[in-house]
Formats: C-alpha cells, structure tokens, sequence
C-alpha cells in the first residue's frame, strides 16, 4: 500500500476526487495519510469528514520546513491538490519525482508566478486562445515547470466565461488527476 500526502488551499473538490478513486480501480492501492492546508478551508473538512488526519500550516516562510516536520515516514507521494503556496527550493530537491501539481492550463502556457485559480482563466480567454484544459506535473524548484505527466485540452467556445471555463477545466482534472496519480505510484 502506498502513501500519500496531498496538500490543499482551498474548496478541495480534487481532494474529494482523489478520496472517491481511493479503494477503486482507479487508485486501488494507496492511501492519504495526511492532509495539509496553508489556511482555513473547506478541503479541510472533506479531510476530516472521511476520518483523514489533517493539519493546517500557516503560509508563510517557514511553510516548508514544517512541512517537512508534519510528513509521515514513508510517504511515496506529495500531491498538490489545488495548493497555493510555493514550497521552497530545499524541499522540491528533497524529494525528486515524488511530488505533483495539478494546474488548471496547458502548460508550459499560462504558468509561473500568479498564474493560479481564476488568474489562470482570465489570462486564457485574454489571450484569445483556441483551447484551454489541465495538467498534471511533477514539481521542481521552477514554478509550474516540472516534466508533464499528463494533459488534457478542451476548445473554449465563443461565450466563454471565467466560471465557465473553471468548470471545464475542474471536469478535465477530476478526469486526469486519479490517473496521473495511479500512473507515478505504479512506478515506485
Ligand atoms: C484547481 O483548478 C487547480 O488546478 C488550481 O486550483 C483549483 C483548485 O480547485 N490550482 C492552481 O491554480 C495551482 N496553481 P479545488 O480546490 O476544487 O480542487
């Protein structure tokens, strides 16, 4: 059985999902063995509402270092479910391929710095892109940069809003996410 971390920010619906493959065919062999959150949020109480053991860490500069402190030995996978804050250079080094993001563009497009939630969205359709989607990435000390383990595109139609668009992207993640994250443990 494998273990995971997954660190979140806010609403947690990729959390959900992720809980909901657990024991399934999608994820069928690994488990959370902690949530973490840099602030209040609503992830938090899917955490607790199916018993996972939870932890909120303040962000700020020593996010990562108590981090480290918090994880529970052995853990095969960090995996960023919607999180906000940047974990710093030591710790993305520390753990090489054994932590990933889901961000809500087609990168190398639209990533880096700022570029997160609906910032995200609103430069896509500034932009006047044909298409938008979701990637999954492993993370390394460069925001947003990490090899691609997983990409899944969608065109954007002509009336195209924001939180239309979020809700596009959300669908393409809830559908990439357990199967990148299936995809990195079957190799440990
Ligand atoms: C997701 O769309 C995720 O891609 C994005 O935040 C949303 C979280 O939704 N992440 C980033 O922007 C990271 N740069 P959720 O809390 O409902 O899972």
């Amino acid at each position: 059985m494998k273990s995971m971390v997954v660190l979140v920010s806010g609403g947690g619906t990729n959390l959900q999902r992720i809980i909901d493959c657990i024991g399934t065919a999608e994820i069928p062999n690994a488990e959370i063995k902690l949530v973490v959150a840099d602030r209040e949020c609503f992830g938090l109480q899917r955490a607790e509402k199916h018993g996972i053991k939870n932890v909120i860490i303040k962000r700020g500069k020593n996010f990562s270092q108590k981090l480290t402190d918090v994880l529970p030995e052995n853990t095969d996978l960090i995996v960023l479910a919607g999180f906000l804050s940047i974990l710093n250079k030591e710790f993305c080094e520390r753990f090489p391929g054994k932590i990933i993001n889901i961000h809500p563009a087609l990168l190398p497009k639209f990533g880096g710095k700022g570029m997160w939630g609906h910032h995200v969205h609103e430069a896509v359709l500034k932009t006047g892109e044909k298409e938008s989607g979701a990637t999954v990435h492993f993370v390394t000390s460069g925001i947003d940069e990490g090899k691609i383990i997983l990409q899944k595109s969608f065109e954007i139609s002509p009336n195209e809003t924001v939180e239309s668009l979020a809700d596009k992207v959300h669908e393409v993640e809830y559908s990439i996410f357990p199967e990148a994250i299936n995809m990195v443990l079957k190799d440990y």
